[in-house]
Parts: C-alpha cells; structure tokens; sequence
C-alpha cells in the first residue's frame, strides 16, 4: 500500500522539490491532496502534478483525507500550527526548514509525537549526499582521528527584491536572517557531523538590506570534542560559495559548491604520513547529490515503514536551533553563551529575538553601515 501524502503550501519549494521528490518516489507514495491559503495556486499546482484533491487549509485536508505523510512547504510562520494539526491527525511530518521560529515552538510541536510515531522531522538535505553520509561514518569510526578546526561560511547574494516577499526578514515570520534562513543548511550538516555544542560567541549586523533580521552574522563555536568553528552567514557576497572545512587530525575534509553537492566538489587532503591506499579507502563508493530533497524523502518513507524516528527529528533535529538560539541571544546580549542556559525560561528559548524584537532590530543595525547612512548624506 503507497503511503498517503500531502504537500501544505504550493509555492517556490513546494514545486521545485517537495512534488517532483514524492514523484521520484514512484509506488512508494501516492500524493492525495495539496493545501495552499491562495486556492489559485493549489489548483493550479494539483493540476500540473495530477493531485486528485485540493483544500484551502490544513484542517480541512486533515479531516477529508486522512494523510499517512503531511510535508510543509510554508513559511516559518506557519510550521507549528500545521505540524501540530497533522501529529495530532495521526500523520507523520516532514516540514521546510528551519523547523520552527523559535525552541519553544520546537519543543511544542514535540509533545504531540507519539511514542512509535508519529514523528516530526525537518529538511535538511545536505546531511543526506553521499560525501557528508560517508564523512559521517569515518568520523564515527575514528579514521579521520579527532577533529580539531572547522570553517563554515555561507556567503549568498539576496538584492532588495528578494525580501519584498512580506514574510521574509521579519523576526514574527521568518524567525531570523541568513543564521535561520540560509546558512542554517550548512550549519546543520556541520552539526550533524562535528556533534554537541558547548559554547559561542556571536557579532550580526544588518549592513545593506532593509531587515528587521540581521542580513551577516559571525561566530566562534566549540564542541564538547573540544573542536573549534567559525561561521560566517551572509546575504551580501556577489561572489555566492557555500564552504564547509574540517581539519581532523589525520586530513582535511572540504566542501565548496553553492546550493548542493556532489563527490566532485568535495576535496579530502591526508595529513603528512598517511598511506595513500588508506586515504583512497576513504572516498565514498556511490555518488548521491545533495541539490535534491528525494533521499531524505526516500529514508522518511523507510522510517515510516520500520515506525522508528527519522533522521534529522527530536534531539538531532533541535540541535541547530539551539545553535541559532545561542547565536542570535551572543550577538544581542554581547556577550559568549552556553548552550545549556537556552532552557525554558530564557527570553531566546521563546523567540530568537528574545523578549523585545525591536529591540533586537535597533541592536543589530546599531552602528552598522545601514544606520549611519542618513549622517553621511547630511555631512
Ligand atoms: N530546503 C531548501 O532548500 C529551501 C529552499 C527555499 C525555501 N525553503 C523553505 O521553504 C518554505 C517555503 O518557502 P518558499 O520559498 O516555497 O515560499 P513561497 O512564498 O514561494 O511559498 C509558500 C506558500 O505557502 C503558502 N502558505 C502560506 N501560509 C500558509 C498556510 N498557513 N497554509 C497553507 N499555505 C500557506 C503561500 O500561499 C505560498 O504559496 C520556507 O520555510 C523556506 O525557508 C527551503
């Protein structure tokens, strides 16, 4: 029996990955109904993929359909409300990134998995390549020995005309700027292979966008390995790259490509006095890209059959929005923060702008280019 799907929201993403991924998926999925808030572009969207059944809202799809797969093709704002909707439904999730506004709103969503599923889960497509999958295999293994220094830059372009759409750049729709929007890919298939983090320290500005949210922002970050990382996300580099580095003990593992990967833009150097055979061994033998969201489509689906967590849900799935928490409360507080003070309680567990996003907004393009622009054309 094809497991049920339904895709909420039939915008950008909807269309470019999430029907053309449970496509891919032939037999193995059958995609039932679609929702979007604009009904003409649901329609239109059911009538190009061949979709039986179109609603204006989740609850409304929810109660006629009875999905088995709900995925969430929506801006932030609307990840909880429908993830919740659908867990409650009995149906399993697998929402745009980033997951949710805000920890809280993680955690939220949480409560109401069931114990064998259903399961929330969050796309993050760039852990599923086959270079960052075998990379996490040697890391496990010990091959590569311990790893000690890492880089981790998203450097995009987005002009002005990118944020006229309303919901983004807005701390109450988007959550935040590139460090949730953007750079959070890269960051979480760093954490997906370097672990637990301990601490960071934080600088965001917003330079040249008209934001509320930062537009760059930077940090150190340790790991409990005792590994170091720097960060750079930012949305003004007319030169775009995405750039991942991690120098172990015994190489160096790098990644440059800008939105996926395959094996060629991978480069894995051996430390002096490694054998050459054995840095061979470590190369991996297929070759899956990362540009697509079919592979972590095809191991949900196989989650979903074994009823067992995905990847990239729970514990392993919070662990970049704890990241983000820690940054975004760093760059605003002035100050290095702990991982373990982000608990319930604290102002950026509730919203990464903490207790006042204006507030937040007037920090970060406080002394920035952006701010002092109206002196200079007075001076
Ligand atoms: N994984 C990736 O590589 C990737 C790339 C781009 C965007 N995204 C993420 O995908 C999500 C959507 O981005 P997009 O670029 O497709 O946006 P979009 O604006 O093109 O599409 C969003 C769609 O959702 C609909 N919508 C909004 N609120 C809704 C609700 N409550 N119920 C039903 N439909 C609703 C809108 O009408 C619109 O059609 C965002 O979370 C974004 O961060 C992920």
């Amino acid at each position: 029996m094809p497991i049920r799907a339904a895709v909420i929201g039939t915008g950008a993403i909807s269309r470019g990955q999430h029907l053309p991924s449970l496509a891919a998926l032939g037999n193995l999925v059958e995609v039932v109904a679609v929702a979007d808030v604009n009904e003409e572009s649901a329609r239109s969207t059911a009538e190009e993929f061949g979709i039986p059944a179109v609603y204006p809202d989740i609850h409304a799809l929810l109660a006629a359909e009875k999905p088995d797969l709900v995925t969430l093709a929506t801006p932030p704002i609307a990840h909880k409300e429908a993830a919740i909707a659908a867990l409650d439904a009995g149906a399993w999730v697998l929402s745009e990134k980033p997951p949710t506004l805000s920890l809280a709103e993680y955690d939220e969503i949480a409560a109401h998995e069931g114990e064998n599923g259903p399961y929330a889960s969050y796309i993050f497509q760039h852990r599923f390549g086959s270079a960052a999958v075998r990379l996490r295999e040697l890391i496990a293994n010990g091959a590569l020995g311990r790893p000690l220094v890492a880089r981790c830059d998203t450097l995009w372009y987005r002009d002005p005309a990118y944020f006229a759409v309303p919901w983004r750049g807005k701390w109450a729709t988007e959550g935040g700027g590139p460090t949730m929007g953007h750079g959070i890919h890269q960051l979480d298939m760093l954490m997906s292979l370097l672990g637990e983090w301990t601490d960071v320290s934080a600088v965001m500005s917003t330079l040249a966008r008209e934001t509320d949210t930062e537009d760059v922002s930077m940090a150190s970050v340790r790991f409990a390995s005792g590994a170091m990382c720097s960060i750079t996300n930012s949305l003004l580099s007319p030169r775009e790259t995405s750039h991942v580095r991690i120098d172990f003990e015994r190489a160096t593992v790098e990644v440059e490509h800008l939105y996926g990967y395959d094996n060629s833009h991978w480069t894995w150097t051996p430390a002096p006095g490694v054998p050459a055979d054995e840095a061979a061994s470590w190369l991996p033998d297929d070759d899956v890209s990362s540009d697509s969201h079919t592979p972590q489509f095809a191991q949900l689906v196989d989650s979903m059959h074994r009823g067992e967590r995905p990847i990239a849900s729970g514990d392993d799935g919070r662990r970049i929005m704890e990241l983000a928490a820690g940054m975004y409360k760093s760059a605003l507080k002035g100050r290095s923060v702990a991982r373990d003070e982000l608990s319930p309680g604290d102002p950026f567990y509730a919203s990464m702008a903490g207790s006042d996003p204006e507030d937040a907004t007037a920090r970060i393009h406080a002394g920035t280019i952006r701010s002092a622009r109206p002196e200079t054309a007075h001076a």
